[in-house]
């Protein structure tokens, strides 16, 4: 098989795409042909040593792809050769072949292609988890989406938008803005060009939102909360924006407001079934086109740590596969 392997804690460019045996699955396991593995976010902190979870070097990043089942273990029994399935292992992704847990591979409902089933477990099982489960979202509530058209933002604009809440998109360019607008936010402004707290304000009557989805974190995090309105959910997703934000406690109390954490990969495995109950309503709302995920680029293998790259550099619009 051909994989891009990480040899060293490094940036993206150091990758390379080397070939290997293909794998065997062993008892319990099942071996994937990759169609589409998604690129994330923390993908590129792993390969440069900065997420919380340090695999063994070297390693082969990618947590998620979906393709074709072309080797079972004993002992699995909900999935058999030539079957379409997508997977979630954290690592091993970003290579033709995927050995995984059959418990991490679930099979792919007709409908759904390869490349959209990719994007899906992490950034929508984040954002499905976040709003459902943590911040218990509902109807008629107001969402603001930071990073809206980022990966688990633009996911929320969309997941938002399908629970019935009215949606405020805020995001760091025009262009971006207008995307997040294209796929169901109600209103939204550019935090780059304009103060925060005042659109908020104006957008709002002054209430400010119930629930706040922040995947961008450093210097929008403190006026974002001070914004916030009576009893409101501050969901603390990530720090793509660089620093962790330090908040001063009176704010959540003078709010009778909670400081939610979302940390998906741990809640999955504590929780599989809820897990697996997430993302098989939002498979319904993607089959029924309510959520439409954007797959906005593909990269061949050897292009995967461009894939990276422009992640850190904040091109990517929605979701970004490597299509090896
Ligand atoms: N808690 C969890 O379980 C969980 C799960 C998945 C991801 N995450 C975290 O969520 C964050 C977003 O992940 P993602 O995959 O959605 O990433 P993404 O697609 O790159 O989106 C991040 C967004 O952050 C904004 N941003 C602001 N400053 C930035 C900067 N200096 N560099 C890069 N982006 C910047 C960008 O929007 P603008 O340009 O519009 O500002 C960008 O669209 C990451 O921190 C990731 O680690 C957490």
């Amino acid at each position: 098989m051909r994989a891009l392997i990480c040899q060293t804690f490094d940036q993206p460019e150091a990758l390379s795409v080397q070939t290997q045996p293909d794998p065997t699955p062993g008892p319990g396991e099942v071996v994937m042909e990759v169609r589409a593995a998604g690129v994330n976010y923390p993908d590129a902190l792993m390969v440069m040593g900065q997420y919380q979870i340090k695999p063994p070097l070297p390693f082969i990043p990618g947590a998620e792809a979906a393709g074709v089942i072309v080797a079972v273990g004993e002992n699995v029994r909900h999935l058999h050769v030539g079957q379409r399935a997508v997977a979630f292992t954290g690592t091993g992704a970003f290579a033709s072949h995927l050995k995984a847990d059959a418990g991490a591979v679930m099979p792919l409902p007709d409908g759904l292609d390869f490349e959209v089933a990719a994007t899906l477990p992490l950034a929508y099982g984040t954002t499905m988890h976040a709003l459902v489960d943590r911040a218990r979202l509902q109807a008629g509530e107001t969402l603001l989406v930071l990073g809206a058209a980022g990966g688990v933002g633009l996911a929320a604009v969309m997941i938002g938008k399908a629970l019935g809440a009215r949606v405020i998109a805020a995001t760091g360019s025009d262009e971006k803005l207008q995307l997040a607008l294209d796929h169901g936010a109600d209103e939204g402004f550019n935090y780059a060009s304009e103060d925060l707290r005042e659109r908020i304000k104006a957008l709002t009557d002054g209430k400010g939102p119930d629930v706040i989805f922040d995947p961008v974190g450093d210097r929008y995090a403190e006026p974002a909360f001070r914004s916030i309105a009576w009893g409101g959910r501050y969901l603390v997703v990530g720090f793509a924006g660089g620093e962790i934000p330090r908040l001063p406690l009176n704010l959540p109390l003078l709010k009778g407001a909670s400081l939610v954490g979302v940390f998906w990969g741990e809640f999955a495995k504590r929780d599989p079934a809820a897990n697996a109950r997430n993302l098989a309503r939002l498979s319904g709302w993607v089959l029924e086109g309510q959520v439409r995920p954007l797959v906005s680029e593909r990269y061949t293998l050897e292009r995967g740590p461009q894939a990276m790259r422009d992640l850190l550099e904040r091109r990517v619009t929605g979701k970004v596969v490597i299509t090896p």
